[in-house]
């Protein structure tokens, strides 16, 4: 046979000897060795593991319920019902023992990055009542006059 045939064909084996070659060096050990095989099992067995000791940070409002039941029956009557308290206080972690406080963040900027007015129609963001931060009320906090826990109701301090 005539070489130009061969030579496009080396190169071909050559490519597949060299994906084996990687293949062998990059994929992990324990790469699909679970139950459902190769085929379906497509992740490395460890990563199971890596994935039970990732500790979980947030604990939704169900779990706050139990120490501040105030704040809880208050936004969970309110337009801000939807929102997480941990949206707004951060993450729980192992609070009350460590952190044992979460944060206040009494900042405009935590109420404005959802009710700065957008003009975005028939988007979720958009259709969130809005204001415009430069004229509504620009010297003042706005936990002053709008309770974040219920924001029908006027700030409480
Ligand atoms: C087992 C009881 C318990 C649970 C559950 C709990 N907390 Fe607390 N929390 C406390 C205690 C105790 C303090 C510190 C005393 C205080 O200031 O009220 C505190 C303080 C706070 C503070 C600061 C209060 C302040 O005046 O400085 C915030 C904010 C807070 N918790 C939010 C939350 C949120 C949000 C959750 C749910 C993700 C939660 N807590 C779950 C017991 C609890
Ligand atoms: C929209 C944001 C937002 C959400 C959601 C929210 N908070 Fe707050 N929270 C605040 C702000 C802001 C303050 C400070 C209010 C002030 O000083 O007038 C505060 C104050 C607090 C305080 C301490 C001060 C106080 O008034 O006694 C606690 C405790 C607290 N929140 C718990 C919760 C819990 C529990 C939830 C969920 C059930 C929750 N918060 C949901 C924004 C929020
Ligand atoms: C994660 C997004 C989010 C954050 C953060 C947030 N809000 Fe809201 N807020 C909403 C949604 C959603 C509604 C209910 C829909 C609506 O009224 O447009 C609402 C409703 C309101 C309303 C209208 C209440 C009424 O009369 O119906 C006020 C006022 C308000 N929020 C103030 C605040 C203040 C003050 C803060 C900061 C402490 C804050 N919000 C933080 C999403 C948010
Ligand atoms: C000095 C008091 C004061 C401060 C500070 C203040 N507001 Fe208001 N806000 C009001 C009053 C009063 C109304 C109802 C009348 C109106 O629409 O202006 C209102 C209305 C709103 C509404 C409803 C608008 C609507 O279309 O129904 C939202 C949302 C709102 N405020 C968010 C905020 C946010 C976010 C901040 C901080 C960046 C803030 N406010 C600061 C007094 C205040």
């Amino acid at each position: 046979m005539k070489s130009h045939v061969w030579r496009p064909l080396y190169i071909v084996v050559g490519v597949v000897a060299l994906v084996l070659l990687a293949r062998t060096i990059l994929v992990p050990e324990d790469f699909g060795i679970g139950e459902r095989g190769y085929m379906y099992g497509w992740h490395r067995k460890g990563n199971e593991a890596d994935w039970k000791a990732v500790k979980v940070k947030y604990k939704t409002m169900d779990f706050c319920k139990e120490c501040h039941q105030d704040k809880y029956n208050d936004l969970r009557h309110s337009p801000h019902a939807a929102i997480q308290c941990e949206n707004c206080h951060g993450p729980a972690l192992g609070h009350p023992d460590d952190p044992p406080t979460l944060t206040i963040d009494r900042h405009r900027d935590l109420c404005i990055r959802c009710h700065a007015r957008l003009p975005y129609n028939g988007s979720g963001r958009g259709a969130i009542r809005g204001i415009n931060p430069e004229t509504h009320h620009p010297e003042a906090e706005c936990v002053l006059c709008h309770y974040p826990h219920n924001p029908k109701l006027e700030a409480k301090r």
